[in-house]
């Protein structure tokens, strides 16, 4: 068959470059991890799990805790616990409106598509997420990368085609999950403001991580206001599933009508709606976290003479094959930090991502240290 054979060739030379992927059953119990998102240590306190399900014994058939909403939001699957999560969003936002969306992956590939025409531009950050990227291929827009966090070659960019286009849309992540590094958010902001443009911005890996309240980058850099799309998700520090996006209230009716990954897709079960709520309410308050988290950060990226602005420290070896052989290595010792090769970083540049969390210890700093 003509598709076998195309697909065992492609196969085949994704082992020969090691970069063929498989899925683990991985027993954690015994690891030191070094490689989930969970960035606030939540899934290591099972009081708030308890706290959470404090009332289930009593009412079972509470819709807080049923598994599936069997429906898109638009039909029946809006149930009550979106409200009060986008509420509680939009105070935590100044007053700004709020949309939950299945997943970031959901947000980034659905938000350009509805709202971008092909009289429009979008000017993309060279290593923005794949899910920003998808989103680009799948709108009608043109599109140009510009430099990771260059911000003269985006000005340059600006400058040339500006008046050319109907609209131009500036999408950066706030900390890049790859590098760990930060975007200058004041800077894309005022070349937002200086050309009139929209301004995306995907702050994944720095809500509940960044900012007093855990509102991420913006907050921290005192622009979210100024920041047109906010998009959050509640995959990583929030230890639960889904996304969100803050915007104006003109802005979230559009996506309601427009956005086909919030429209065609069964919303996510009530209990996990909720517990995103339940854990917004407690993250806000999570500076001490917050602050130790920065504090080991800093202790490994010190240590490792590594890059980046973040609880994300990337230690780059180049070749594929000593990558993993590194992450084999940790794996040996007890630490599970994996190894990233392209395509989800550029070739060459194959890393150890080790994703901090505010569970683990400055000893567990040292042992990884002292294996490196
Ligand atoms: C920057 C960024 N945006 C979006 C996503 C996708 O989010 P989700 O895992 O909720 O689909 C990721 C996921 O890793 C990410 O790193």
């Amino acid at each position: 068959m003509a598709l076998l054979g195309r697909i065992q060739s492609e196969l085949a030379i994704l082992r020969e470059k090691d970069q063929f992927r498989v899925l683990r059953n991985l027993d954690k119990s015994d690891l030191l991890n070094l490689s989930s998102n969970d960035y606030l240590g939540l899934g290591s306190m099972p009081e708030l799990r308890e706290e959470f399900y404090k009332n289930l014994q009593n009412c079972p058939t509470d819709e807080t805790y049923a598994l599936s909403s069997s429906s898109s939001r638009l039909l029946t699957g809006n149930h009550p616990g979106y409200q009060e999560l986008e509420q509680a969003l939009s105070k935590m936002y100044n007053d700004r409106a709020a949309l939950v969306f299945n997943s970031g992956y959901h947000a980034n590939i659905g938000i350009l598509p509805a709202l971008s025409t092909k009289k429009d531009l979008i000017l993309c950050d060279k290593l923005n997420h794949a899910s920003i990227i998808d989103g680009v291929r799948l709108s009608d827009a043109q599109f140009k990368r510009y430099p990771h966090l260059d911000y003269k070659a985006l000005g340059n960019l600006l400058e040339k085609n500006s008046g050319k286009y109907e609209n131009i849309f500036i999408i950066s992540e706030s900390i890049f999950s790859m590098d760990g590094d930060a975007a200058d958010l004041r800077k894309l902001v005022e070349l937002k403001q200086a050309y009139k443009t929209t301004l995306i911005v995907d702050e994944a890996h720095s809500v509940g991580v960044f900012g007093a309240t855990g509102c991420g980058l913006a907050e921290e850099q005192g622009v979210l206001d100024e920041i047109d799309i906010i998009i959050g998700t509640f995959g990583k520090a929030f230890c639960s599933a889904g996304a969100y996006a803050i915007m104006n209230e003109t802005i979230r009716d559009y996506l309601i009508n427009k956005m086909r990954s919030f429209i065609f897709t069964t919303a996510l079960p009530p209990v996990v709606v909720n517990w995103s709520r339940f854990v917004l309410s407690k993250i806000i308050g999570m500076k001490k976290q917050r602050e130790y988290l920065f504090k080991i950060s800093a202790k490994l990226r010190d240590g490792l003479g590594t890059i980046g602005d973040s609880q994300i420290v990337p230690f780059i070896v180049g070749e594929n094959a000593a990558a993993v052989a590194l992450s084999e290595k940790l794996r040996e010792a007890g630490i599970l930090a994996f190894a990233i090769r392209p395509p989800t970083v550029p070739a060459g540049t194959a890393r150890l991502r080790f994703s901090l969390n505010a569970a683990l210890t400055e000893k567990d700093i040292d042992k990884v240290l002292n294996l490196m």
